[in-house]
């Protein structure tokens, strides 16, 4: 027995002859928020949905709040707001109507009060009367999430909630999860965001099928051991593409003004940057690697399994 809301090991899925999860291992404690990033195509979605039990694993094992992954999926479905990754209401019923709609096909009890008590939470309520259809896509996104919490779910599978959100409605999305959170809702999230995976207690890092990293954004960062340098000066951003291909750096990019530039072997990326034509106005010094530099890095290890199929 575990007291961890998501607690699965050994996850494949396959397709054909490709496994596009392989081997997913992932723990996460009730009220955790955990960030799952990765390039297209990686396995987040399908990950997701054999957790919540959408889908059923080739092999694996384990528990997702407290029911066996297997045999349990129909009370963990009903435990679970899964929200996918394209808006899934009804356009041209308004906001109150598609939640009311929502909760009648679950069969939900007390829906007028879940209905208000959702619009109330995510700030809906004034709007209730407007067409999803003619709603921004920061107010389409509360929109999803209040009718994925509507049955008070214990876990929430976000996929990609914020995709060409603004930030102003981002943030305001990401303040709600994190409230939710605070409620002991566990939540697993995709995103492409590096704000966004800052501000997840935990990261998972999962690339062709496997996890390469995971642990707090501070946990992922040590582990992967890189070293960045900053230079700053007249022309510092411009210098980019003569180190991007470099032998030994992994990234090399413009941020404003000043250039940041980072390798798994800081000799290797000394190296390329005294191959530089030598320049006095541009001082250069160490930083500290970012998240990105780490993912950028992590992509670039993996091996795409994308044709064995
Ligand atoms: N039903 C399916 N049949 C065949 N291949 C699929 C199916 N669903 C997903 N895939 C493939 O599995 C891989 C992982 O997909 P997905 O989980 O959607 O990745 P992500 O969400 O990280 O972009 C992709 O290459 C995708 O084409
Ligand atoms: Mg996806």
């Amino acid at each position: 027995m575990t007291d961890n809301a998501i607690d699965v090991h050994g996850l494949v899925k396959r397709y054909g002859r490709r496994t596009v999860v392989d081997h997913v291992d992932m723990t996460l404690a009730p009220g955790r928020i955990c960030g799952f990033l990765g390039p297209n195509g990686s396995g987040k979605t399908t990950t997701l949905r054999l957790i919540c039990g959408l889908l059923t694993p080739d092999e694996g094992t384990g528990t997702v709040l407290g029911q066996d992954l297997i045999t349990g999926h129909d009370i963990i479905k009903r435990q679970t707001g899964y929200m996918t990754q394209k808006f899934g209401l009804y356009e041209d019923l308004s906001i109150r109507e598609n939640l009311e709609f929502v909760g009648r096909i679950y069969g939900l009890d007390r829906l007028h009060t879940r209905v208000d008590a959702a619009l109330d939470r995510l700030g809906l309520a004034t709007r209730q009367t407007q067409l999803a259809g003619a709603l921004s896509g920061g107010w389409k996104q509360r929109l999803s999430l209040a009718a994925c919490v509507l049955h008070e779910p214990r876990l929430l599978l976000l996929d990609e909630p914020t995709a060409g959100v603004d930030p102003k409605a981002r943030r305001a999305f990401w303040d709600e999860i994190h409230a939710l959170a605070a409620t002991g809702i566990t939540v697993l999230v995709s995103t492409h965001y590096m704000d966004e995976a800052e501000r997840c207690h935990e990261i998972a890092y999962i690339a062709y099928g496997k996890v390469m990293a995971r642990g707090t954004s501070d946990e992922v960062i040590a582990t992967a051991n890189l070293a960045a340098w900053r230079a700053t000066g007249p022309g510092a951003d411009r210098l980019a593409p003569m180190l991007t291909n470099a032998p030994g750096v992994t990234a090399a990019a413009a941020f404003g003004a000043t250039l940041h530039v980072c390798g798994p072997d800081p000799a290797k990326v000394e190296a390329a940057i005294a191959a530089l034509h030598p320049n006095p106005e541009i001082v250069w010094e160490r930083a500290e690697p970012t998240l990105e530099d780490v993912f950028i890095h992590l992509m670039s290890l993996s091996t795409d399994n994308a044709g064995d199929g």
